[in-house]
C-alpha cells in the first residue's frame, strides 16, 4: 500500500465508541424471535418487537455496528440521490408510494427514538447535485418525481460547496447522525425492554423444521422465529442470491475549520461524491465518500481512495484527513428493500435487506414492519412490498447479474490458472491467487508476514480476490469478505477460508 494512504478503519463513528454494553452468551437461550445481526436493521427489529412484548434475542457475530452502519455515511433523508426517479422509471406508482412511505415511517421512528433517548441528530437540507450538462436531466427527473410524490423539493443554482453545478434538488428538514451512537441507544433500549443482546456469536444455520434452532459457533439458540439482519443473508435458500448485488465504497473525513455546512450533498455524475459535516466535542469534520464498485471487483482498491482524496484536495485545498474507512451494501434487482419471508409462504424465517446504501430509513422501516407483521398486523406500505412481483425491468437485471455471477466464477478460476506466484512470494501489501496442483490458493504478505490459505469462497465457490486498500479476501459473486489469514469479515458465508 503507498505510504499517502492512512490505514483503513475505523470509521469516524467508531472510533470513539469503545465497547457497548451487552450480555454474555449462556447456554440454552430462547425466545419469541431470534435476530441475527446487531446493525440497524437488526437492533430497529429488535427493539420495536420487544415493545410489543415478545422476547428476544440479538445474536452479533462480531460487535455492534460492526459492518455496515458502523461504517455508514448516515444520512437520514427522503431525497436520495436520484433513488426515486430511477425508481419511477421501473416500478408501478403504488410501489413507488410504497417505498416513500417505508422510508417516511423509518425516519419518523428514528427521530422520535433519538428525541426520547438523547442521540444527536444534526438537520440539513439533503441535496442532490450534477457538476456536469451530462447530469443535469437527472436532477430534473428527479424534482419531478419528488415533487409528485408530494415532497417539497426546490431547484438550486449554486451550493455552498465550491463546486460549480449544472443542476441541483434541494429537500429541506433532513437529518443525519452519528450511526454508532444510535445503535449503542438501541442496543441499551432492547435490553431496558427486557432484550438480550450478545456480541462474538455466530449464526451457522436455521432449522426452522419447528420452532426455529439457531445453530451458532458458541451453541444453539431457539426461537418461534427468526430475522436474518445480517446485509446479505447467509441461508442458501431462499431467491436471494439471484437477485443481490454487493457495492463497496469508500469514506474519508478531514478537520473542517469552516462553518456548519447546511447540506448534505450526493453528487449523480460517476464516480459519486457524497458529502456531509459533523461536529463532536474535538472538533468538526467534512465526510466525503465515494468511488463505489461491486465487492471484488475493481481493483486496486487502492486507487479508488487516491482517487477521492485527490478529489477532495482538488475541491476544498489541503484538509487534514484523519479518518479512512470503507464499507459495503446490497442492492436488490428492482432496487427496493426486501423485508419479509426469506421465500414465498415461509413463516418462521424473515429477511430484511436490499437498501442500495439508503438502509439508515430502510432500516427502521424494516423493524416496523417485521414486528407488524409478527404482531398479526402490516402497514399498507409494507404490504405492498413484501407482495411485490418482480417486474420486467428486474428480471433482466437478475438475469444480468446471474450472467455476471457465472463470469465472475468463471474468470476467477481461470485467472488462478494463469497466475504464478512471483519467486520471493507477493510483495508487502499485495496478494495473488495461483493454482497448486488443482487448487487455487490465495497468497498475500502482510506486515511481513505470508499467509496462504484456499482461495475458494465456502459459500458457494465463488475465487477470491485481493483487495489491497483494506488487506482483505473478497468473493466477487455475493460479497463474503476475509481477513488476509482467511477469517470471517462479512457477506454470506459463515466460515473461513480453509487453510
Ligand atoms: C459507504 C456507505 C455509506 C452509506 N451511507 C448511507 C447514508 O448516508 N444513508 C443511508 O440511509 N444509508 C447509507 N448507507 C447504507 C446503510 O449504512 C446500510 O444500508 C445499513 O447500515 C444496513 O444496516 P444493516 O443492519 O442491515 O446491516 P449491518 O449494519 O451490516 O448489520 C449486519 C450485522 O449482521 C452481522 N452478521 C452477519 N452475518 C452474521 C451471522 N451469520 N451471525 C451473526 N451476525 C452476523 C454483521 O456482523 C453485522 O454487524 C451507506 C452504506 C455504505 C456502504
Ligand atoms: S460470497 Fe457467495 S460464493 Fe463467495
Amino acid at each position: 500500500m503507498p505510504t499517502s494512504l492512512p490505514p483503513q478503519g475505523p470509521s469516524l463513528w467508531l472510533d470513539r465508541h469503545h465497547g457497548i454494553d451487552t450480555d454474555p452468551w449462556r447456554d440454552g437461550l430462547e425466545a419469541d424471535v431470534v435476530v441475527v445481526g446487531a446493525g440497524l436493521s437488526g437492533l430497529a427489529t429488535a427493539l420495536a418487537v420487544a415493545e410489543q412484548g415478545q422476547s428476544v434475542i440479538v445474536l452479533e457475530a462480531r460487535y455492534v455496528g460492526a459492518v455496515s452502519t458502523g461504517n455508514t455515511t448516515g444520512k437520514v433523508s427522503l431525497l436520495q440521490g436520484s433513488q426515486l426517479s430511477s425508481l419511477d422509471r421501473s416500478l408501478p406508482r403504488e410501489l413507488l408510494d410504497a417505498y416513500l412511505a417505508a422510508n417516511r415511517a423509518g425516519q419518523d421512528w428514528i427521530r422520535r427514538f433519538a428525541d426520547a433517548e438523547g442521540v444527536r441528530l444534526e438537520f440539513r437540507d439533503a441535496v442532490t447535485y450534477a457538476s456536469t450538462d451530462e447530469g443535469a436531466p437527472t436532477i430534473e427527473a428527479e424534482l419531478d418525481t419528488a415533487s409528485s410524490l408530494g415532497l417539497d423539493v426546490t431547484a438550486l443554482s449554486a451550493l455552498e460547496l465550491p463546486i460549480d453545478i449544472a443542476a441541483a434538488v434541494s429537500l429541506g428538514g433532513q437529518f443525519q447522525l452519528d450511526a454508532v451512537e444510535l445503535l449503542a441507544a438501541l442496543t441499551r433500549a432492547v435490553r431496558r425492554n427486557g432484550g438480550i443482546v450478545i456480541e462474538g456469536v455466530r449464526a451457522l444455520d436455521v432449522d426452522s423444521g419447528g420452532p426455529c434452532v439457531v445453530p451458532t459457533d458458541r451453541g444453539e439458540v431457539r426461537g418461534d422465529r427468526v430475522v436474518l439482519a445480517t446485509g446479505m443473508p447467509f441461508l442458501k435458500r431462499g431467491a436471494q442470491f439471484a437477485t443481490i448485488q454487493a457495492h463497496r465504497s469508500y469514506a474519508l473525513a478531514y478537520r473542517w475549520e469552516q462553518p456548519e455546512l447546511g447540506g448534505m450533498y450526493l453528487s449523480v455524475d460517476e464516480p459519486s461524491r457524497s458529502i456531509r459535516d459533523w461536529t463532536r466535542p474535538d472538533g468538526r469534520y467534512l465526510i466525503v465518500g465515494g468511488n463505489d464498485h461491486r465487492v471484488g471487483t475493481g481493483q486496486p482498491t487502492t486507487a479508488r481512495v487516491e482517487d477521492l482524496a485527490g478529489w477532495t484536495t482538488a475541491t476544498f485545498g489541503g484538509l487534514t484527513e484523519t479518518h479512512s474507512w470503507s464499507a459495503q451494501d446490497y442492492r436488490v434487482s428492482d432496487g427496493l428493500p426486501h423485508f419479509g419471508p426469506i421465500s414465498p409462504g415461509e413463516d418462521r424465517v424473515f429477511v430484511a435487506t436490499g437498501y442500495n446504501k439508503w438502509g439508515m430509513a430502510n432500516g427502521a422501516a424494516a423493524g416496523i414492519s417485521l414486528a407488524a407483521q409478527f404482531a398479526g398486523t402490516s402497514p399498507d406500505w409494507a404490504t405492498a412490498l413484501r407482495g411485490r412481483v418482480p417486474t420486467s425491468s428486474a428480471i433482466r437485471t437478475t438475469l444480468a447479474a446471474g450472467a455476471t455471477v457465472a463470469s465472475d466464477l468463471a474468470k476467477g478460476w481461470v485467472g488462478a490458472e494463469l497466475s504464478s506466484l512471483p519467486e520471493d512470494g507477493p510483495a508487502e501489501g499485495e496478494g495473488v491467487v495461483v493454482r497448486d496442483g488443482v487448487k487455487p490458493v490465495a497468497v498475500c504478505r502482510v506486515d511481513g508476514v505470508v499467509s496462504r490459505t484456499s482461495a475458494v469462497c465456502p459459500h458457494l465457490g465463488g475465487i477470491v480476490a485481493w483487495n489491497d486498500v483494506e488487506r482483505s479476501w473478497d468473493c466477487p459473486l455475493h460479497g463474503s469478505r476475509f481477513t488476509a489469514t482467511g477469517d470471517v469479515l462479512e457477506g454470506p458465508s459463515v466460515t473461513g477460508l480453509a487453510s
